[in-house]
Order: structure tokens, then sequence, then C-alpha cells
């Protein structure tokens, strides 16, 4: 459940610097200076990053975990639903419990559609409701003010979510995610950012022009372009491949497999690989975040 060192940085994440400055500012200020941010300062009880999958929300996560200097926890939806059933409510505050003495912490929450969606009602199990609670009345803060952390201060404790469903989310859940920010597709700059990201490992023929594919991939999502490359970066492997018997794959040495990137390889790739998103999702956000987003 507890994920250490995922080890991604603010510059692996092309694009969303927005996102990335407001998420340094939201988790980091109040950590910093706790006393100035009291009263109607008080920093966000909770941070939403919703929009389009594969357009980095996790990465985010993960880039927050490792650039600011807050303790995190990572809780997986489905790690509280399913493997802890009956020990999740406690789960869950023992692992408030632990943030605020950790403090300053950020506790992220992924896929929280799945814990705290509307779907409910009657059929809604016994267990996934008595988390949601629990997991509303620790956003609260309730009986926080009895715990000091380690170092005497009054514990700061955020907690971070990050959905593609943001409109299966329950109010009481969306009035605590108070700060929503909305990671949407790369833009062109971003798109060659992140093709020159995937591609940073592997040797690239001079004739690829990466201006002209980030042009040619509009609309795709971060997932999307990463697919491409890997896709490009493989192709010479797989034509080796078929051009060696079986039997003689042992006799393969690692120079046979220093295939540089062609153009001819993004050609075919871009042949293969399609965007997975659609206009009509975008239009969804947009009407969530006219409905719900905030400033
Ligand atoms: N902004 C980005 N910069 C670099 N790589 C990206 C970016 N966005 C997405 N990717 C690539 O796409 C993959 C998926 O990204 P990530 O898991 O963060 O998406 P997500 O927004 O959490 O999607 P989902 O909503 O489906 O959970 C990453 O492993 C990375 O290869
Ligand atoms: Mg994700």
């Amino acid at each position: 459940m507890l994920e250490l060192n995922p080890n991604v940085r603010w510059t692996d994440i092309a694009g969303q610097e927005e996102a990335k400055t407001l998420l340094a500012e939201a988790l980091v200020m109040p950590a910093l200076m706790p006393e100035f941010f009291k009263g109607i300062r008080r920093p966000w009880r909770g941070i939403l990053m919703c929009g389009p999958p594969g357009t980095g929300k996790t990465m985010l996560a993960k880039a927050v975990a490792t650039e600011c200097n807050t303790t995190f926890f990572n809780i997986s939806a489905s790690s509280i639903s399913s493997k802890w059933r009956g020990e999740s409510e406690k789960l869950v505050r023992t692992l408030f419990q632990m943030a605020r003495l950790h403090s300053p912490s950020t506790i992220f929450i992924d896929e929280i559609e799945s814990i705290s969606s509307t779907r409910g009602g009657a059929s809604e199990h016994e267990t996934s409701r008595r988390v949601k609670t629990e997991l509303l009345v620790q956003m609260d803060g309730v009986g926080s003010s009895l715990i000091k952390s380690l170092d005497g201060r009054d514990p700061v404790v955020m907690v971070l979510a990050a959905t593609n469903l943001p409109w299966l989310l329950d109010e009481a859940m969306r009035r605590r995610l108070e700060k929503r920010i909305y990671i949407g597709p790369p833009d062109l700059l971003a798109r060659e950012q992140m093709l020159r990201i995937s591609l940073k490992d592997v040797d690239v023929e001079e004739d690829v022009d990466v201006e002209d594919i980030a042009k040619r991939v509009q609309g795709f999502s971060g997932a999307d372009i990463a697919t491409l490359c890997r896709d490009a970066a493989m192709m010479k492997l797989r034509e080796k491949m078929r051009s060696v018997k079986p039997s003689e794959l042992n006799l393969l040495k690692p120079e046979d497999l220093k295939l540089p990137v062609s153009k001819s390889d993004f050609e075919a790739a871009l042949l293969k690989v399609q965007s997975s998103l659609s206009s009509a999702d975008f239009e969804r956000y947009d009407q969530w975040l006219a409905d719900y987003g905030s400033a």
C-alpha cells in the first residue's frame, strides 16, 4: 500500500506547468509556514486532480512524493476496499494518525471515484460505506488537535486525490476536495517534450523530425505518445528477430541490437497507434469544471 521512492521528478513530466506550480505551492508552503496558514488562510483540505486517462495525474503525485519535502502516503483504492475488508476503516484512521505524527504529510488517493462514488445506495457494501465515512471524518481533521507531530507542531496533513471520472464523486467528498485542477492533454510544446523524454534512452536517426511528429500527434495523451515511441523503438528489433532463426537467437550480440529508431519506424508506428481520447470526453470535463471547478 505504501510505495517508497517512486523517483519521478518534475522534469520527467512534460507540460502541466500550472499543475506543478500549484501542487508545489499548495503542499509545500503550508508545511513551511504553518503559523501563516491559519484561520481564513488555512490550507486546502484536499486537492483533486482530474482529467482524461494517461495525462500524467499519477505521475504528478509521484513527483510530489519525490520533490516536495513532506512525508508521502499512497493509498490505492483497491487495497482498502478489498484486501482489508472489515479492517479497512481502521486502516484509514491509522494512516491519518501516522500522517499527523510525521507531519507535514501528503496522503495521495488515486482513482478516488472507486472509493467515494455516488453509486452507493442500498446495494453498496457495508465496508465501503464505512471506509467512505471514515475518510470524510479524517479529512475534517476530527481529533487531530489532540495529536502533535513528532516535531512538536500542529500537524499539517493534505489529501491529494486523482480521478478521470470526477462526475462520479459524491458531494461530501467533492466538498472536501476544495481545490480542483484539470490535467488535460498535452499541447504542441508538451507533446514535443514528451517525445524527447520518451526517446532519451534510445538512439535516434537524424532523419527523425520530432517537431513534425509532435504536430501530427495532436489529440494524443501522454500515455499514447509513450506507446507510440515504444512501438517505433521496437520496430527494428522485431524485424531483426524475424530474420533470425529461433535456434540462433543466442548468437545475437548486444551490438546487433544497437538499432537506432528512424523516420520510417515512426511512420509505421503512426499507422498503428491512435489517440485514446475522444472529444465527447473533453466536453464532459468542460461541463464538470464549469459546474464544480475552482479558481
Ligand atoms: N505529462 C507527461 N509527461 C511525460 N509522460 C507522460 C505525461 N503524461 C503521461 N505520460 C506517460 O503516460 C503514462 C501514464 O501516465 P499516468 O499514469 O500519470 O496517467 P494518469 O493521468 O494517472 O492516467 P489515469 O487517469 O488512467 O490513471 C506515464 O507512465 C508516462 O509514460
Ligand atoms: Mg492514474
